[in-house]
C-alpha cells in the first residue's frame, strides 16, 4: 500500500485519549472535535484528501462516500467488529482496504450479554425502580419473582467469537447451551453445546434466545412474529447484535402479552432512536449499545486498527482485514 510518510487521517468520532495520541503521532490527524454523528454527506465533505478514514458503527461508509474521497482514500478503519455500515463491495471495487476490531471486544460484549440476560430474567429494571422510587416496603416472599437460570436452556443465535464467550460464561450459571450458526463448530469449540441446523428448529427447544449473529441485510427482521411464536411461552429474548434483526412491533406485542416474559436489548434499529413501545414496558431492560464499552477494550480496539494499518504499510495482511 502506497501512502505518504505522514498520511492524512480523518477521525469521525472521539477515540480514547491514548488511541488519539497514538494516531496523532503517526498521522496528520483531523478530528471531528464535537464527536457528533456524521452523515455520509458530512463525511464526504469533511474528510476530503484523507488517506485513512476512522469510523465507528454510527457512520455509513457508502459507495458515495468512497467515490467522494477517491482517489486518496486507501483505508477505512472501523472501531467495531460489525461492518454492516460499510459497503464492502464498493471498497473492493475501489481497492480500499477495510479494517475492523474482532476478538478484542468479545469478553466485554459477553459481559454485557450476561448483564442483559440476568436483568431480563431477574427483573432488574423493576427492582431498581422500586428501590429508587421509595415505594419499597421491605422483603416479601412473593416480591419480584423472576426466572432462575439453573437447568434452563440458552439458545445462542450466532456462535462466533462473541457467542462462544457468552456460552463460556453462561455455563457457569448452570445454563444448557444450544446454538444455531451458519455452520456447525468443531467439537472443541462446540464444547458440548447442542447444534441446531436452523433457527426455527432451535426456538421451541430453548428458554432464552440470545441474538449474537452479525448484522447483515439478510438478517433484517429475522426475529419476527412467526419465529417469536415458536419460542415457548415465558421465554426471554436478549439482543446484543444489531437492532434491525428484531421486528420491534412483534417483540413489543409478545412482551405485552407475556408470551415473552422479558427482554434485554443493547441495540436498536435507527439508533439513537428507540421504539417508544419499549419505554412503557416494565419487562424490558434497555442499554445504549455499550457491548464493548470498557476502557481496556476501547483502547485495544484502537490499537488493533493502528497495528492493522502498520501491517498494511509493511506489505503484510493483518488478521483484522475484511475481504
Ligand atoms: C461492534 O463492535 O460492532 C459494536 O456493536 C459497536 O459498534
Amino acid at each position: 500500500m502506497n501512502l505518504p510518510d505522514r498520511p492524512r487521517a480523518f477521525l469521525c468520532r472521539r477515540f480514547t485519549p491514548a488511541v488519539e495520541a497514538a494516531l496523532a503521532e503517526r498521522f496528520e490527524l483531523v478530528v471531528n472535535e464535537d464527536d457528533s454523528i456524521l452523515s455520509a454527506a458530512q463525511i464526504s465533505a469533511r474528510a476530503q484528501g484523507c488517506h485513512l478514514l476512522f469510523v465507528t458503527a454510527t457512520e455509513p461508509v457508502t459507495a458515495d462516500v468512497m467515490a467522494a474521497l477517491s482517489p486518496t482514500l486507501a483505508v477505512v478503519a472501523t472501531l467495531s467488529v460489525g461492518h454492516d455500515h460499510i459497503d464492502l463491495a464498493a471498497a473492493r471495487e475501489r481497492g480500499v482496504q477495510v479494517l475492523h476490531t474482532p476478538d478484542v471486544l468479545s469478553d466485554a460484549c459477553a459481559e454485557i450479554a450476561l448483564m442483559l440476560l440476568l436483568n431480563a430474567c431477574r427483573r432488574g429494571f423493576e427492582a431498581d425502580r422500586l428501590v429508587r422510587s421509595g415505594a419499597w416496603q421491605g422483603w416479601a416472599p412473593t416480591q419480584l419473582l423472576g426466572m432462575g437460570l439453573v437447568g434452563r436452556r440458552l439458545g445462542i443465535f450466532g456462535m462466533g467469537r462473541i457467542g462462544r464467550a457468552i456460552a463460556e460464561r453462561a455455563r457457569a450459571f448452570g445454563l444448557a447451551i444450544h446454538y444455531h450458526n451458519r455452520s456447525r463448530l468443531v467439537p472443541d469449540l462446540e464444547a458440548g453445546a447442542t447444534y441446531h441446523p436452523t433457527l426455527e428448529a432451535m426456538l421451541p427447544d430453548i428458554d432464552i434466545l440470545m441474538i449474537a449473529a452479525p448484522g447483515s441485510p439478510a438478517l433484517k427482521g429475522v426475529l419476527d412474529a412467526e419465529r417469536l411464536a415458536r419460542l415457548p411461552s415465558g421465554s426471554v429474548v436478549v439482543n446484543i447484535s444489531r437492532g434491525d434483526l428484531v421486528d420491534d412491533e412483534a417483540l413489543i406485542d409478545a412482551l405485552r402479552r407475556g408470551h415473552i416474559r422479558g427482554a434485554g436489548l443493547d441495540v436498536f434499529a435507527n439508533e439513537p432512536q428507540v421504539h417508544p413501545g419499549y419505554r412503557g414496558l416494565d419487562n424490558v431492560f434497555l442499554s445504549p449499545h455499550i457491548g464493548s464499552a470498557t476502557h481496556e477494550t476501547r483502547d485495544a480496539m484502537g490499537w488493533l486498527l493502528i497495528d492493522g494499518i502498520e501491517a498494511l504499510r509493511a506489505g503484510r495482511t493483518p488478521d483484522n482485514l475484511l475481504r
